[in-house]
């Protein structure tokens, strides 16, 4: 299985040898896995921030030292992440950000703040802002959200808001109902903009909610996670459908969807989506990223060809889709802190 971008690493509490794949021979480290998260070295933690921040570094190198601080804690690692959320490329910028989220780091909450208000920044860079805002969940930023949700000029940045707002509600009267933390993270280890819809829901029922513009954005996403976790044909035909959406928002997130299921039946759907120049750059971001976890031939020889694509947040997830593919297949790990196959240098 190739892994998908959105999916925080999770691995028990065994130890983990690290070596920086040759790039820092001298730094071989045991980190210690802690209820998903890691304790690194000062050393450590020092080269994976300067990797995420050096703007000298290829694209897919910045996102393997990404993927590994999202792992981590503490004051370093937030830091750098913060940092990346400003970066010049926009595709690294809302990586961070959704990481952030993630992490459901609450001393996030003030840069996600100043990005979601900032509209000189990429709409996908704010939306990822108030996604994340939506999965900390402080309820300190409804108003914001809301002001948002009112007033934004990008709509994809207001139909996030929206899903943020109807999170907070529904994780704050979850709470109130049963006085229990409620397990957030879905079967895929992601936190989602939505809770699935009631497993009673036939995969017709769902398939109708999902495909219907009238209905709400949230009970569309909770349609379309409750058939992401059945996954079988029937409900991933319907995600398929739902590609031809007037939602930008909602393709991007089942374009993200579908290269969780990693189901080939959604190649050609992703494909024509990665080739449509006119398509929003966050659909077709997240459709190279889908294709890289397919990984059959003809979706390697196209990530290959979007390599050259003009759009910088296309071209770049072309990139990084290729890099984690020709490390999986090499049998080492993207990221720096977990290699498949322990090894020290
Ligand atoms: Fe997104
Ligand atoms: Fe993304």
């Amino acid at each position: 299985m190739a892994p998908t971008l959105r999916t925080i690493s999770t691995v028990g509490r065994e130890a983990f040898l690290f070596s920086a794949l040759g790039f820092h021979t001298e730094l071989s480290i045991v980190a210690m896995a802690f209820e998903n998260s890691f304790e690194s070295t000062p050393e450590m933690e020092k080269f994976l921030c300067q990797r995420l921040l050096d703007r000298s570094q290829p694209i897919a190198e910045r996102f393997r030292a990404l993927f590994s601080l999202r792992n981590l804690r503490g004051p370093g690692p937030r830091e750098a992440l913060l940092l990346a959320t400003k970066d010049s490329s926009n595709l690294l910028a809302h990586e961070a950000a959704f990481a952030l989220g993630q992490m459901q780091d609450l001393e996030a909450v003030p840069t996600l703040v100043e990005i979601l208000k900032d509209h000189s920044l990429h709409p996908i860079v704010r939306h990822e802002a108030a996604e994340a805002l939506g999965a900390i969940g402080f309820e300190g930023i409804v108003p914001l959200l809301e002001n948002t949700l009112a007033l934004d000029p990008a709509v994809e940045v207001k139909e996030t808001c929206e899903l943020a707002l109807r999170r907070i509600r529904e994780k704050k009267n979850a709470g109130n109902e049963d006085g229990q933390c409620h397990v957030e993270t879905s079967p895929f280890l992601s936190v989602d903009p939505a809770l699935p819809a009631s497993l009673s829901s036939s995969v017709e029922q769902l398939r109708e909610v999902l495909l219907c513009e009238e209905e709400g954005m949230y009970e569309r996403y909770s349609a379309l996670f409750a058939l992401r976790n059945r996954g079988d044909g029937p409900a991933v035909g319907a995600i398929i459908d739902s590609l031809s959406g007037k939602s930008a928002l909602l393709r991007h997130e089942v374009a993200y969807v579908l290269g969780q299921l990693q189901n080939k039946a959604a190649s050609a759907a992703l494909s024509q989506i990665l080739r449509n120049a006119n398509e929003h750059p966050m659909v077709r971001h997240e459709a190279a990223e889908a294709l890289g976890s397919i990984a059959d031939s003809e979706s390697v020889a196209l990530l290959k060809e979007f390599t050259m694509d003009p759009e910088p947040i296309v071209s770049q997830s072309c990139e990084v889709a290729l890099s984690m593919l020709e490390f999986e297949r090499s049998g080492k790990s993207f990221e720096y802190l977990f290699l498949q196959t322990p090894q020290v240098q």
